[in-house]
């Protein structure tokens, strides 16, 4: 049995029928084509495919996608049009992005645009106060590449 649902995705209302078991990693990478976010564990350890829920940092692989109804989701497709009216068009980058950019804050990438959902997350959150902190609140996100002193300037460049 399918269960309508309805989404806002970066910004655009989806109207589905799903079924119950799909979850919102999957719906977003299979059926709305936005494979930005990755699949790493499927399990909820390794972060890579964080998104935002109305703002709020989440393991889309474990959220079933019939359980948003109503919900905004932001992934890494829609992080630019986050930043406002500065960041139109395709080639946008949200301040984070250009920081991953400027700090070299990457080296396979997988993990990258789950390290940036999250990061935007905790931006939505309260303040980080030190560079340490950033590093202790990025921890759900796992870098095999071990990027992390990378990450966390970048992250420290926006955010402190
Ligand atoms: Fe979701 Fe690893 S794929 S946390």
């Amino acid at each position: 049995v399918e269960v309508p649902v309805q989404l806002r995705v970066n910004g655009q209302t989806v109207l589905l029928q799903l079924a119950p078991w799909v979850t919102l990693l999957d719906l977003l990478r299979e059926q709305l084509l936005l494979t930005g976010s990755k699949k790493g564990c499927d399990q909820g350890q390794c972060g890579a495919c964080t998104v935002l829920v109305d703002g709020v940092r989440m393991n889309s692989c474990l959220l079933l996608a019939v359980s948003l109804d109503g919900r905004d989701i932001t992934t890494v497709e829609g992080l630019a049009a986050l930043a406002g009216a500065d960041a139109c068009g395709p080639n946008a980058l949200h301040p984070l992005q250009q920081a991953f950019i400027d700090c070299d804050a990457l080296q396979c990438g997988y993990c990258t645009p789950g390290q940036l959902c999250s990061a935007a997350g905790l931006l939505n959150e309260h303040p980080p106060a030190h560079a340490h902190e950033i590093r202790e609140r990025m921890s759900g996100n796992i870098c095999r590449c071990g990027a992390y002193p990378q990450i966390v300037e970048a992250v420290s460049r926006v955010a402190l």
